[in-house]
C-alpha cells in the first residue's frame, strides 16, 4: 500500500509526475485543486465560496478544503493506495488529515517535496495550457504558432484564472509563508524526501520511482 503525499510549490510539476505515478503504481489522485475547480463548474456552494480565494491566487479556507478530503478519505481513498496533490497546505490540515490515518491505524508511506526555482515556476505558470476535456498539461511554448489543442483528443487549450502574473505571484507568496513551513512537520516525522524537479519530467519521474521501486522493495 503506497500513500503519498506530494508537496511542492505551485507550478512544481506534482499534476504533471501525479498523472505519471497513477499510471504506473496504479494509485488514485486526489488534488483539491482539481476538486475546488469542479466544484465550481458545477456551481456547487462549496465552489462558489471557494472561487474568489482560487482567482485571487490565495488558500481556500481550510474547514472547506478539509470537509471535501474527508469524504474522499471516507469513500474513493477507503483502503486503496493513493496521490495527495496540494493537499495538505496547512498545519490544520496536516492535522486533520493525520487523525484520520490514526483512527483508521493507516499511515503515510512518503512525502515528496518538488524543489523548482522560483524564475522557473513563474515561466512554467504563466505558459501553462490545460485541455478542458481530459486534463492534459502543456506549456504554451511548444506550440509557436500551431493552434492551441490537446495532442491526445483534438480540444482546445485553456489558460487557467490564476496563472495570471499577479494571481501566480500571489500564490507563490503564499506558499512560502503559509505552506512551506510544512516541510518541518513532516521532515520531524521521517518522512519528507526533497526531489530535484528540474529536468524533464520523465527525468523527475525516474527520481520519484526510484525511491518508490526502493520503498516497495521492503514492503
Ligand atoms: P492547485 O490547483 O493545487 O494549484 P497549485 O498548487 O498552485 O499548483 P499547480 O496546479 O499550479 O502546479 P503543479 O505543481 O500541479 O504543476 P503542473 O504539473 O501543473 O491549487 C489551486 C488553488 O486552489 C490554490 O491556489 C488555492 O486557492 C486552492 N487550493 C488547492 N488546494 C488547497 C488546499 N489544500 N488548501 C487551501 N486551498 C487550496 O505543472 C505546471 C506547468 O509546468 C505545466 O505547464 C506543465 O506542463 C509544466 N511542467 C511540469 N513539469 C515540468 C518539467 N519537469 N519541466 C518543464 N515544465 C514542466
Ligand atoms: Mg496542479
Amino acid at each position: 500500500m503506497l500513500r503519498l503525499i506530494l508537496f511542492g510549490a505551485p507550478g512544481s510539476g506534482k499534476g504533471t509526475q501525479s498523472a505519471l505515478l497513477v499510471q504506473r503504481y496504479n494509485l488514485i489522485h486526489l488534488s483539491t485543486g482539481d476538486l475546488l475547480r469542479l466544484a465550481i463548474q458545477a456551481n456547487t456552494e462549496q465552489g462558489l465560496f471557494a472561487k474568489s480565494f482560487m482567482d485571487a491566487g490565495r488558500l481556500v479556507p481550510d474547514h472547506v478544503v478539509n470537509q471535501i478530503v474527508l469524504e474522499q478519505l471516507k469513500t474513493t481513498l477507503h483502503g486503496k493506495s493513493f496521490i495527495l496533490d496540494g493537499f495538505p497546505r496547512t498545519l490544520a490540515q496536516a492535522e486533520m488529515l493525520d487523525a484520520f490515518l490514526l483512527a483508521e491505524n493507516q499511515s503515510l508511506s512518503k512525502v515528496f517535496d518538488l524543489k523548482v526555482p522560483e524564475s522557473s515556476l513563474v515561466d512554467r505558470l504563466t505558459g501553462r495550457l490545460t485541455c478542458q476535456v481530459c486534463g492534459t498539461l502543456y506549456h504554451a511554448s511548444r506550440f509557436g504558432s500551431q493552434p492551441l489543442v490537446c495532442a491526445k483528443d483534438g480540444q482546445p487549450l485553456l489558460k487557467r484564472p490564476d496563472d495570471s502574473m499577479e494571481a501566480v505571484t500571489n500564490r507563490l507568496s503564499v506558499f512560502n509563508q503559509q505552506t512551506a513551513p510544512l516541510k518541518e512537520y513532516y521532515a520531524q516525522k521521517g518522512l519528507l524526501t526533497p526531489v530535484s524537479g528540474e529536468g524533464t519530467p520523465d527525468e523527475v519521474f525516474k527520481r520519484i520511482s526510484d525511491v518508490l521501486d526502493g520503498l516497495l522493495k521492503t514492503q
